[in-house]
């Protein structure tokens, strides 16, 4: 029960990694909220919110909601993200712009509503979902990498400027996991990556987030603006 007490929102919740961290902080006794964007019936339950991390008063309005409800959000996880598999000459310029706002601009925008309560209260964690392909030289396209060296970015800046208030902000990287944006993957780019990964398998969404409920909790005091590597050893 690391997460005993803690109220956590974790956007991008409805399936993929997502739902995973909802599953293991709620099993770690964590009250836990979540988004999506998406027609997504199955997501639709009391604890679950469908805005997007681009509306940015929908989200304001959601992050409201929670603290009346609550009283205060402990944990934020910037989860939500997309990758598209294209090569450079099919990337047209929505398309990098699309990736970039949700994986890098959504985080802002959700990290900003909950950090005036943590900023207040003097005390959170959060969490932004990077990636291997932001860290590492991966045969990824562009504008998926650009963006997740960016949440490295965004979660070092942050770090420093929130510290002063007792709230930690650090970044979990993963490499290619066996669900979730990874699904579409082109075959010789799976086999490329279990050649080179020393523990010969991809990543479960449930290990992936039990070292997630470790980094939010407070076991986990003393990193701040770091970005953990999770890759299996490539
Ligand atoms: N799976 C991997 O191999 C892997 C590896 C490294 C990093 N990651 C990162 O892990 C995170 C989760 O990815 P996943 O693999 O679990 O993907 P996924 O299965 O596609 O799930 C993505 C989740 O984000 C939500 N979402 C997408 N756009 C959103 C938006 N604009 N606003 C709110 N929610 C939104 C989706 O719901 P809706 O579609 O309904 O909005 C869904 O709940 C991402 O940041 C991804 O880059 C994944």
């Amino acid at each position: 029960m690391r997460l005993r007490d803690k109220r956590a929102l974790v956007t991008g919740g409805s399936r993929g990694l997502g739902r995973a961290l909802c599953r293991t902080f709620a099993a770690e006794g964590a009250r836990v909220a979540f988004t999506y964007s998406g027609e997504d019936p199955a997501a639709a339950d009391a604890k679950s919110f469908r805005v997007s991390v681009l509306d940015t008063e929908g989200t304001e309005r959601m992050v409201r909601e929670l603290e009346e409800a609550w009283g205060g959000i402990d944990i934020l996880v910037n989860n939500a993200g997309i990758l598209q598999h294209l090569p450079l000459a099919l990337l047209e310029e929505a398309d990098w712009d699309r990736v970039m706002d949700v994986n890098v601009k959504g985080a802002f925008l959700t990290s900003r509503a909950v950090l005036r309560g943590m900023i207040r209260r003097r005390s959170g964690a959060i969490l932004n979902i990077g990636s291997r392909a932001g860290v590492k030289m991966s045969e990824a396209p562009i504008h998926y990498c650009a963006s997740k060296a960016a949440v490295v970015g965004l979660t070092q800046s942050l770090a420093k400027e929130v510290a002063r208030y007792g709230i930690r902000v650090n970044c979990l990287a993963p490499g290619v996991l066996e669900d979730g944006v990874g699904r579409g993957l082109p075959a010789h780019r799976l086999a490329d990556y279990l050649k080179y990964c020393s523990l010969g398998r991809l990543g479960t969404l449930e290990e992936t987030a039990r070292l997630a409920a470790f980094l939010v909790s407070d076991a986990n005091s003393y990193m701040t603006g770091e970005t953990v590597l999770m890759d299996g050893g490539v």
